[in-house]
């Protein structure tokens, strides 16, 4: 045995993990279920075929490893996964990790850490980001898992990773399904930057009437100042691309009909369930949702009728809003991870995960250096949005936000995502809110009782007596 980690699937991201860990020196064990894809895999290696060990057998895979054995497995999450777990659980020793590096839903990693425990097998759930380039090149990875493994899997993955000034962008941030769970609310933040996006880009495109390419020469203005990101950066590109088909600009002949795979809403359930709000995020879901309902929404613009009025918005303004918007979609997205903290018992460390999100991801923006850098400071409240840079930056961008989203909705634009960022704002900076006419309601109906203003236990209104 000669290979210091193995690979397990060799679909997009296995591969490019697999070349990024050759080229970096190590000695990769590498196998597929559908063996015939592994020979050109290693043809194609070129040079870095040297450091590729290829096995056409599950058990010569293993024994190709050095031990304790390192397993990367780069498979569809949830039923494959449990599969392959039975059948390489009995080849493996007591020490051996095994690592999901898919997009799994957290339970199941904690159930499948939980289960390989018995056996002394280490089950790493680990988070990768950047598609098929960071993989490559340098993805930014969310480790969760055992200190034992976080110890065989260090020197690789900090020699593989995305760097952002030297730092390498992978840590270990808690056990079992803590890594899984930090990249399910990267993804959830990944869902509600694109919506916000594709608002920003909706109110120039029918608010100003402006043509893709312009829209794409804006946004790639923006990516030179504060809103400079990954996604920015390519939204702009993409938007100043024509269809070779057509000459249409190509965004124009894509349909307007999003996908998920899940990790947005499990973000969104994940809240929920914790008592948590993201309605920024959730925005962002259910936008998708709506827009996969095409027929029905050609359906309603003819009864409804489909008109938007023109708006009278400056691109600086616009700016100003999606800055704003996208600070609160941050911020609720750490506070998803603070609930999940305290439920789970995770040691998280925000301070270094918006760290490791600062390169090699796709959410990977300038905003992220200053949160990481807010976490180790002063947190009135422990929120994100009250550290004192932020609170001053939304003071500047939120009267943008507002002349944006009434503009909007006087114009008949939908913006869920950027309405539901402010919405939330302007509910949390309300000391007193009107939550007390809830709780008079229940008491009316249902003899509930609330709580009266600086009084402890329970009581009930005069409508009782
Ligand atoms: C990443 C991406 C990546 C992928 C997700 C989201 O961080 O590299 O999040 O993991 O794009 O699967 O995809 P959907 O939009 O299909 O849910």
């Amino acid at each position: 045995p000669n290979a210091q980690i193995g690979v397990y699937g060799l679909g997009t991201m296995g591969s490019a993990l697999a070349l990024n860990m050759a080229e970096h020196g190590f000695d990769v064990a590498v196998t597929n279920r559908e063996v015939e894809w592994i020979g050109p895999f290693v043809e194609d290696a070129g040079v870095l075929g040297a450091r590729i060990h290829p096995h056409d057998t599950l058990e010569n895979f293993v024994q190709g490893l050095v031990t304790p054995r390192v397993i990367l497995f780069m498979i569809p999450s949830g039923a494959p996964m449990d599969a392959m777990i039975e059948a390489v659980t009995p080849l493996l020793a007591p020490g051996d990790t095994i690592i999901d590096g898919g997009n799994a839903n957290f339970h199941d990693t904690r159930r499948r850490a939980a289960t390989l425990n018995e056996h002394d097998i280490h089950f790493v759930g680990m988070g990768v980001s950047g598609g098929e380039k960071g993989a490559r090149f340098g993805p930014s990875m969310m480790v969760g898992g055992s200190a034992h493994s976080w110890q065989q899997l260090r020197p690789i993955l900090r020699e593989i990773a995305a760097r952002f000034e030297g730092d390498p962008c992978v840590d270990h941030l808690g056990p079992d399904g803590a890594g899984h769970f930090v990249k399910t609310v990267h993804n959830g933040i990944e869902y509600a930057d694109m919506q916000m996006i594709a608002e920003v880009y909706g109110l120039m495109r029918h608010g100003k009437a402006l043509a893709p390419a312009e829209i794409g020469k804006i946004f790639e203005q923006w990516n030179e100042g504060a809103l400079r990101s990954y996604l920015v950066e390519i939204t702009g590109k993409a938007l100043q691309y024509d269809d070779p088909e057509t000459g249409h600009p190509m965004v124009d002949v894509i349909k307007d009909a999003a996908g998920q795979k899940g990790t947005g809403r499990w973000t969104v359930v994940e809240a929920v369930r914790m008592g948590q709000a993201a309605n920024t995020i959730e925005a962002a879901v259910g936008a998708r949702s709506w827009s996969s309902e095409k027929a029905t929404r050609q359906a309603a613009e003819e009864i409804l009728g489909g008109t938007c009025l023109a708006l009278d918005l400056s691109r600086e303004t616009l700016a100003d809003a999606f800055l704003a918007a996208r600070i609160l979609a941050y911020a609720q997205g750490f506070r998803i991870l603070d609930a999940a903290a305290q439920e789970y018992d995770w040691p998280l460390d925000f301070s270094r995960i918006a760290e490791i999100w600062r390169a090699g991801c796709i959410i990977r923006s300038a905003l992220l250096d200053d949160i990481s850098e807010a976490f180790q400071g002063e947190l009135p409240a422990g929120q994100l949005i009250l550290a004192p840079r932020f609170a001053q930056l939304l003071a500047s961008s939120i009267p943008a936000l507002r002349e944006v989203v009434s503009g909007a909705v006087k114009g008949g634009h939908a913006v869920p995502a950027l309405s539901a960022a402010l919405a939330w704002y302007d509910t949390m900076r309300q000391g007193h809110g009107t939550a007390n006419i809830i709780q008079a309601q229940r008491d009316f109906f249902g003899y509930h009782g609330f709580e009266r203003l600086g009084q402890e236990g329970k009581h009930h209104g005069p409508w009782w007596d």
